[in-house]
């Protein structure tokens, strides 16, 4: 696991970008693997401003996303389908029909995550993951629990994650309950993995997540077995690390 410290949110942003315009450059036609939420912002931003500066083009990149909210249309502004769109896909070469999310619309969610699942596999795999963690170690929606999940599956969000995700909605009451997720196993299988964190409030996860032990009790912690992994994180985020 290669650890990476930036001066700030900024720089973390700027340093992700790099890592997957490297693998875009070296192969025009990967397969990535998307997240969503407050730390891509700045990494998308990055990726437009450089796609726009000529650096790299997408037009033959498949991406894959993390996670969608079940009951959520992909129109809903609150969809991650709506927030990749507004910041990264509209904006760039990507052909949309290669873009994939869980489908969070569907009436049988749990059939459309084991498609989802399937997809990936039947596509090739992922060959660069994008991750942010969540303050109780989450990656994807997998959130503490017994057990590490295997491929793509339904989850019930926990209290503390609405609770965090609702700054984005009008009310803790509008967030929805449950979401589709890539699970840990589909994470392990991308070829390589990149972890980015920013903020003081993330400098305690990281440090149990990347040097504690491994337990699904911090399902970031998982990364630590995985054989191509880069962390990037701002020097807040970094300050509980040795
Ligand atoms: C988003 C996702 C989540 C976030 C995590 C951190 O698709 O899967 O695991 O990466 O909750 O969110 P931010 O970046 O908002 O702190």
């Amino acid at each position: 696991m290669e650890i990476v410290v930036a001066a700030t949110y900024e720089d973390m942003a700027r340093k992700v970008a790099e890592l997957v315009e490297a693998w875009v450059v070296a192969d025009p036609s990967c397969t990535l693997g998307l997240a969503t939420g407050s730390t891509m912002i700045g990494v998308y931003g990055a990726l437009v401003a450089d796609y726009r500066a000529g650096k790299l083009s997408f037009a033959d990149v498949d991406t894959y996303n993390l996670d969608e909210y079940c009951g959520l249309t992909a129109d809903d502004p609150q969809s991650y389908r709506y927030f990749m769109k507004t910041n990264l896909f509209d904006h760039i070469d990507i052909d949309p029909a290669r873009t994939h999310l869980p489908d969070g619309a569907s009436s049988d969610a749990e059939a459309s995550c084991i498609a989802y699942e399937a997809a990936i596999e039947e596509h090739g795999g992922i060959d660069l993951q994008l991750l942010g963690i969540g303050h109780n170690g989450h990656i994807g929606f997998n959130e503490p629990d017994s057990f590490f999940p295997n491929g793509t599956h339904t989850v019930e969000l926990t209290d503390s994650t609405r609770q965090a995700n609702s700054r984005l909605f009008n009310s803790i009451d509008e967030v929805p309950t449950h979401a589709c997720t890539m699970g840990i196993g589909t994470i392990m299988r991308a070829r390589s993995v990149v972890l980015a964190a920013s903020g003081a409030d993330k400098a305690a996860i990281i440090k149990a997540a990347l040097t504690g032990p491994v337990t699904p009790e911090v399902p970031a912690s998982i990364l630590q077995f995985h054989p191509h992994v880069t962390v990037v994180v701002d020097e807040a985020a970094a300050s509980e690390l040795a």
